[in-house]
């Protein structure tokens, strides 16, 4: 990316009509630009008409029926005093109509252009309804695969969903915030939710200050960059202060340290949660609180318009900070062009689902599916050589559950299921006997298995698609047990005892511990929730049409006990390697305290995760040739360029994602086993060799120190390449001081 090079969809905070318009407002004017209010099953309710011709409503949640919302427009901008129009704000967050892949499934494709793509439909079948802001990217780091809320992330790296994030606000965005086709993104939640405790949502989280400037606040930085026109703060206590009160964060971080205007709202009624958290007395504390601390429009609350005008009043707030919020909001309105044209003209936009929105949806869901296990290549299979395949399991036929979690504008109705499509795709050639034998996935019922059983007895091969309800993952559906649920692995084991090939589809909204199963099952493609088009997307890459792609965005672990297991973790003064470990069952009871390799790991799972971060197979395989540095000492502040060979050693053609990870050896501060430094999608066909280069910066090699700045420091890396975090293939350099 080219940081110099300002975005053009970035918000005009210096625009004068701004000034001018601030000059003719009231306070209680200027208060309503920073209150949202919900529209929801009421619509325009009698509250929020009254508050539209009064002037005391700056932004409507949750009203997506574009006659409703042109109304509400209407008596903003007409019968209102000075006729200011509103933000209409809408959790886009994979799609609108057409619903996407969930973003954890997106992340797994390791594509921003794709990711970009995907959020450019989404703005438009948005648009076209009246809604102009998203809810989107969220950008919380997580490597809990318990929190529900990793579904809704890019995973566990930084880098990669710093790229993602940065991509998919372009999307929105657009080349221009004045496009009719744009939304206003909203990156969140501003910082550090990923960390939530136990992985249980809304909990506090403890990160210190270091880890949240390496590993949190990335992305939040990369979007910034990318012109983000606003930032949602988080609901969560971080080191005892909750980010929506958190000036530090707000102001130092986003403002002073950032020099970003974007416009900062609240999550859902966080100010006034700010009473419950502890922090402030009462609601009027609150406002106190998050006005001061930088946050500039509440989310469905009343604290701001309640308490604010007494607080200014009473000289305990200033007013200059009730008229920065406002001109950020103005700014954004004029940026998006809402005063020149508030109404949306529906008929000026394609219908939703349009055929190049749902082909975005498949390519999607082609790319984010991840193959984690292929014995004996039983994947693809051959239309040709099958006469009867059995289609088994509670997700094969689920219209709505592979949508996953925030769908609240997706139609089932325009889902295609894998039963559907694999009849679409092979029913002419293969009879295909379908059976759920569990009604859901939770379903602890047996009783059908047998019947399940018995079809994989007479046929072929067998597709069982299993993993978790839509509502399983998401905001506050967070698990403590991450198998999967119900009786699917008696399922699993039940249909392996037949002594066909058995091709496990995982559709889920997480990570899941799959220890139980994977040795049961032949095949695994790790499928997610992959929106609208996952049927068609899974058919195809089953039967070879397409090749799976797609690379875990986050590690699976072998049991939910290891959690948080990530590739980026520090090395600590006792790492594990083969040698040192013990295996519970194999200790002897009377092994001498010290005798067990004292290093860290666990006695029953060792160190390592079942799935690495970046694992993933195709149809093909690719060596790494030859990695070379141009030059192995490098000036501090200059460039390491690196190339290696990439070759595809298999019989077909297919895409690699070459992964670049490094090692900071010796730091101020220690520094992870690996990093993610940079990646890239490379197709090949079979037989095909290609030289790849890889050029860091030393903004890439730089991470904040003791003191909280970023730089790099000299002394000597590791530089891997490869398809995963394990990626053996290495090179070293040294970073050296003038
Ligand atoms: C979530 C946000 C969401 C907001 C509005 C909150 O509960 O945390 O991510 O944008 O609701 O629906």
């Amino acid at each position: 990316m080219d940081r110099s090079r300002p975005s053009p969809s970035r918000v005009e905070i210096d625009d004068p009509r701004v000034t001018s318009l601030l000059g003719e407002m009231t306070l209680t004017e200027k208060i309503g630009q920073l209150h949202q209010i919900n529209a929801g099953e009421a619509h325009l309710h009698d509250h929020l008409a009254w508050a539209l011709r009064e002037g005391r409503v700056g932004s409507v949640i949750n009203e997506v029926e574009v006659d409703i919302v042109n109304e509400m427009q209407r008596m903003a901008v007409e019968e209102s005093r000075l006729g200011v129009p509103l933000l209409i704000g809408r959790d886009v967050i994979h799609g609108f109509k057409t619903v996407m892949p969930i973003p954890l499934a997106q992340a797994a494709s390791w594509d921003p252009p794709l990711v970009q793509d995907a959020a450019r439909i989404a703005a438009r079948e948005a648009a076209a309804s009246g809604v102009n802001w998203t809810f989107s990217p969220m950008l919380d780091v997580s490597r809990d695969p318990r929190w529900g809320r990793i579904a809704e992330s890019f995973g566990e790296d930084p880098t990669l969903a710093g790229a993602l994030g940065a991509a998919m606000v372009r999307g929105y965005q657009g080349d221009s915030l004045a496009n009719p086709v744009s939304l206003a993104a909203c990156a969140k939640h501003f910082a550090g939710y990923g960390a939530v405790e136990g992985g249980r949502d809304y909990a506090a989280t403890n990160v210190p200050e270091n880890e949240l400037r390496n590993v949190y606040l990335p992305p939040f930085q990369a979007a910034v960059e990318a012109g983000v026109a606003t930032l949602m703060t988080s609901f969560s206590d971080i080191d005892g202060v909750p980010a929506t009160a958190n000036r530090w964060l707000l102001r130092t971080v986003l403002r002073d340290e950032w020099g970003s205007d974007a416009m900062v709202v609240s999550d859902w009624d966080s100010v006034r949660q700010l009473a419950i958290h502890g922090l402030a007395a009462n609601d009027r504390e609150s406002a106190y609180q998050a006005i001061t601390a930088g946050v500039d429009m509440e989310m469905h609350g009343e604290a701001y318009v309640g308490h604010l005008e007494a607080l200014i009043g009473q000289g305990v707030v200033a007013l200059e900070l009730i008229d920065q919020a406002v001109a950020r909001i103005l700014a954004l309105k004029y940026s998006l062009h809402l005063f020149d044209r508030p109404y949306t003209d529906v008929g000026s936009f394609p219908p939703p689902g349009a055929a190049d929105a749902r082909a975005v949806a498949k390519r999607a869901a082609l790319e984010s599916a991840v193959l984690v296990k292929n014995a004996s290549d039983v994947l693809p299979l051959n239309a040709q050589a099958l006469d009867r395949l059995a289609v088994i399991g509670p997700l094969a036929d689920a219209a709505h559950d592979q949508l996953g979690t925030w769908i609240f504008d997706g139609d089932p109705g325009m889902s295609i299921t894998p039963l559907q499509a694999l009849r679409e795709l092979v029913g002419d050639h293969v009879d295909i006997a379908y059976e759920p034998a569990l009604a859901t996935s939770r379903d602890r019922d047996m009783q059908r298995i047998e019947t399940a059983a018995t079809l994989a007895r007479q046929a072929d091969a067998v597709v069982v698609c299993l993993g978790e309800e839509a509502i399983l993952s998401g905001e506050a559906h967070c698990r403590a047990d991450i198998d999967l649920p119900g009786a699917q692995t008696a399922l699993v084991r039940g249909l392996a005892e037949e002594g066909r090939p058995v091709i496990g589809v995982i559709m889920a909204g997480r990570p899941l511990t799959l220890s139980g199963v994977v040795e049961h099952l032949d095949a695994v493609l790790i499928a997610w929730h992959g929106g609208a088009m996952a049927g068609p997307a899974i058919a195809e890459l089953l039967f070879g049409h397409a090749a799976p792609s797609g690379k875990l965005p986050a590690s699976f672990p072998r049991m939910v006990g290891q959690v948080p297991i990530y590739h980026s973790h520090k090395r600590t003064g006792k790492p594990p390697s083969p040698e040192t470990i013990a295996h519970i069952d194999d200790i002897d009871p009377r092994a001498p305290q010290l005798s067990l390799g004292m290093t860290s790991f666990h006695l029953d799972a060792g160190y390592t995760p079942l799935f690495p971060f970046g694992y993933g197979l195709t149809y093909t395989t690719f060596t790494y040739h030859d990695l070379r540095l141009e030059q192995a000492r490098v000036r501090l502040g200059e460039d390491v360029v690196a190339h290696v060979e990439l070759e595809n050693t298999g019989s077909r053609e297919g895409v690699e994602v070459v992964q670049w990870y490094v090692r900071d050896l010796v730091g101020s501060v220690t520094r992870p086993v690996r990093e993610l430094k940079a990646f890239e999608r490379v197709h090949l066909a079979a037989g095909e060799r290609r030289s790849i280069t890889c050029r860091l910066t030393a903004q890439d090699l730089a991470f904040a120190g003791r003191d909280g700045r970023r730089r790099a420091e000299a002394g000597e890396f590791h530089l891997w390449v490869g398809g995963d975090s394990q990626a053996p293939v290495r090179a070293d350099f040294w970073l050296e001081d003038d």
